[in-house]
């Protein structure tokens, strides 16, 4: 079974073992904070889950409980986006499975991805995708790294208008691929990109976040912590005392950073460790940085 009893007081001595408790005051409201897809009226909370590499696993018990957990703790502090695609081996088997087995399925936001060439091989791919994580309808179904981005484009929004999949986009995770995301957000007009973003690698701010909020199209962060290298940078170092109104981690202090931009709709941290997960979904709650937190933010960052 998921393991749906992570409720407050679990996630507060996790948090005390971690040295986080401070944050996870009884002052913090119990619902993530969402933010609308853009042309619709409906939101999605602001931390969600990526599943590269960190679900990718052979399945023993202790792989698959340590899974659990991080689904149903992101289901019991009101997240409901989870990131996969078939390019990650077994990750979306391990996510159906877990789905399948505990029921979690109507409160969760599937994403994946198309990653082939051609048409026919691409549909092949994406009912595979739907039934090995039991999505029935798939909520978002993304083109990975824009391959053969004109093809499945027109094939997904042929399943939307079937009622098989609710929502499209396009995702990348290289600045140096920014230039052909563009052109794809004009040529396509998504509803969702998912674009690399985070302190270290900030080429986004420039022109693509811009273009999504002129299109009105929702974003989802991936490698927001640069696939764990932030961390390695801080090692060692104290917060900040004026960052303490919205962060009293490295984690939170880089997702909060991220979702202070007011293109980002939601950031979707990978992890295989569920006290990693209390620390990622605390980042949903409470104060945003503004742009002049932002920016000292950003200054730290580049001093460290
Ligand atoms: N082209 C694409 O579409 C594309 C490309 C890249 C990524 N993505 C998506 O975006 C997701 C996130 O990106 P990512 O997986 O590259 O990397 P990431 O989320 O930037 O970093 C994940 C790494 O950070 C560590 N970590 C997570 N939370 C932590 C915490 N609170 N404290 C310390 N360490 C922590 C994890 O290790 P532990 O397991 O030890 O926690 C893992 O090694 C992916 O999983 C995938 O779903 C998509």
């Amino acid at each position: 079974m998921i393991n749906r009893s992570w409720k407050r007081r679990d996630l507060l001595n996790a948090a005390i073992a971690l040295g986080l408790a401070p944050n996870l005051s009884f002052a913090e409201p119990e619902r993530m904070l969402t933010r609308t897809i853009p042309g619709t009226d409906e939101s999605i909370p602001v931390v969600g889950l990526g599943t590269w590499d960190v679900f990718d696993v052979a399945g023993s018990r202790e792989e698959i409980e340590a899974r659990k957990e991080i689904i149903g703790m992101l289901l019991d502090r009101g997240g409901s986006v989870i990131d996969s695609s078939p390019m990650y081996n077994r990750s979306e088997k391990i996510v159906g499975d877990i789905i399948n087995e505990t029921g979690g399925r109507s409160n969760l936001f599937l994403a994946t991805k198309v990653w082939i060439d051609g048409r026919s091989a691409g549909e092949s791919q994406m009912r595979r995708s739907r039934d090995l994580m039991y999505a029935g309808v798939i909520d978002l179904m993304q083109v990975h790294n824009l391959r053969d981005v004109d093809v499945h484009m027109a094939t997904i929004r042929e399943w939307q208008e079937k009622g098989c999949i609710r929502y499209n986009g396009i995702t990348h995770y290289t600045a140096s691929a920014h230039r052909s995301m563009e052109k794809a957000m004009q040529d396509h007009k998504p509803q969702f990109i998912q674009i690399n973003y985070s302190l270290g690698e900030r080429h986004a701010e420039q022109h693509v976040l811009p273009l999504a909020q002129d299109l009105g199209i929702a974003v989802l962060i991936n490698r927001p912590f640069m696939a764990g290298r932030l961390f390695h940078a801080v090692r060692n170092q104290e917060l900040p005392a004026w960052i303490a109104e919205f962060a009293d981690s490295w984690g939170r202090f880089f997702l909060k950073f991220i979702l202070g931009h007011p293109a980002v709709t939601c950031v979707i941290p990978a992890t295989s460790k569920p006290h990693h997960m209390v620390d990622n979904l605390g980042a949903g709650f409470g104060a945003m940085p503004d742009a002049a937190t932002r920016k000292k933010m950003a200054a730290l960052w580049e001093s460290l």
